[in-house]
């Protein structure tokens, strides 16, 4: 039998996310043929399918899944609906794309594993982040240095000192800041949406455990609300942590996702997807990153933070001005990098990008981070739930 070449795809879910990246993206792989956009609200799934060219469409998931040409789903529908597309799926023989968080609790989450597992599947959750072309770039300095540390020839260094333990920890500081407002109240609900920490935090208590790797999470402390703004601590086994500081009344008018990390002297910094800053490694210089979609790119050529900030400028003028709306600016996430992993892993039988264990375990850790909130402890993380056993 020859190897396939092309995956054809059902959109199921067409919402602000799915007009926004899926169809864009899903249309510009080349190992894609996208086949049906699906909705509840059949009108929303036409309006999609017309705007992206979809030639099928439909508002029962079901017609999707039954057409046997079909290898993969995209879902970016509502959370609380996750399950039962993945278990009618991965029965059918069909691979599973699906949109964070993957599901809504532990229980929900060990049923779509083994939906997947039973049947051969593979799953890919989208926990965009960690493919990030600037969280790769940052993640591999970090390694790099960490496994050979390199000072400036200037660094103080007190040579009578010995190397405490501590000397060799990690810390990661990720501070974000968002328009709250902006979020609709069936993602606040904690039986639909789950609120931010189930909704949205999932993304860094992922990337920080896919950052920290092989290290495991022991203990977490969340402090603040467990819908909108809160911080969470996720400390390692090796000492290595994170502290995320997440604010919801903040702006979208300023960049978003700021990241500092510190180890062995050093500092890697991601200014929100667009540039990385480099301290204490000698010869480290920044490195800019491509935006996703820049509507600014004939009016300022340059990248990195400050040409960002002006082209956001720009847009917010140029919407403020004009009738008939703007272009897109958008930083690279890595959701395109996060589909193309994802598709060759199906094409060639490689480990998925971002697996059901993966989806899982950021759906514990906003659980657990949940119930730190709202017992006002810090919680210890048992390896048994870390790391279930699955057969
Ligand atoms: N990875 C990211 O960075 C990122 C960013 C934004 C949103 N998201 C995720 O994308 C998903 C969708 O978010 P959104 O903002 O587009 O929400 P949305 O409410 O705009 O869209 C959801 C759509 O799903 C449809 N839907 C609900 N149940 C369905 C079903 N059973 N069958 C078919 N369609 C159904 C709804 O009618 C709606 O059109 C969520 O999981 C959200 O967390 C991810």
């Amino acid at each position: 039998m020859n190897k396939k070449e092309i995956l054809n795809v059902g959109q199921i879910g067409c919402g602000a996310f799915a007009e926004g990246q899926d169809f864009r993206n899903l249309n510009a792989h080349p190992q894609v043929n996208l086949k049906w956009a699906c909705d509840i609200s059949s009108e929303r799934a036409q309006t999609m399918a017309s705007k992206f060219g979809v030639p099928n469409v439909t508002s029962n998931f079901m017609d999707v899944l039954n057409d046997p040409e079909i290898d993969m789903i995209k879902i970016s529908t509502s959370h609380s609906v996750h399950l039962p597309i993945i278990r009618a799926a991965a029965e059918r023989g069909i691979h599973i794309f699906c949109e964070k968080p993957m599901a809504l609790d532990e229980t929900e989450a060990f049923e779509i594993i083994t939906a997947v597992r039973k049947n051969r599947v593979k799953m890919c959750v989208d926990m965009n982040r960690r493919v990030a072309p600037a969280m790769l770039a940052l993640q591999k300095q970090f390694l790099a240095h960490r496994a050979a540390p390199r000072h400036q020839p200037w660094r103080y260094i007190e040579n009578g000192r010995p190397r405490l333990t501590e000397d060799s920890f990690a810390h990661l500081l990720i501070s974000i800041q968002d328009e709250g407002m902006s979020y609709r109240m069936t993602h606040l609900d904690p039986r639909n949406g789950g609120g931010e920490i189930m909704g949205e935090a999932v993304h860094w208590l992922d990337l920080v455990c896919a950052l920290f790797a092989p290290a495991r999470p022991v203990r977490i402390t969340g402090m603040g609300s467990p819908r909108l703004s809160h911080s969470i601590r996720l400390e390692f086994d090796n000492g290595d942590d994170a502290l995320l500081v997440f604010s919801t009344v903040g702006t979208f008018d300023y960049p978003k996702e700021t990241y500092e990390l510190t180890c062995e002297g050093a500092l890697f910094r991601s200014c929100f997807f667009v540039e990385n800053q480099y301290y204490g490694v000698p010869g480290l210089d920044k490195e800019y990153f491509p935006l996703q979609h820049d509507c600014m790119k004939e009016r300022i050529a340059s990248d990195g933070i400050d040409a960002y900030m002006q082209k956001a400028a720009l847009r917010v003028q140029g919407l403020r001005n004009s009738k008939e709306g703007y272009g897109d600016l958008t930083v690279d996430k890595g959701h395109y990098n996060m589909l193309d992993f994802f598709v060759r892993s199906i094409l060639e039988d490689s480990p998925s990008p971002c697996d059901e264990i993966a989806g899982y375990l950021a759906v514990y850790l906003a659980r657990k981070a949940i119930e730190s909130i709202c017992l006002g402890q810090t919680l210890h993380l048992s390896p048994a739930d870390v790391c279930p056993a699955f057969t």
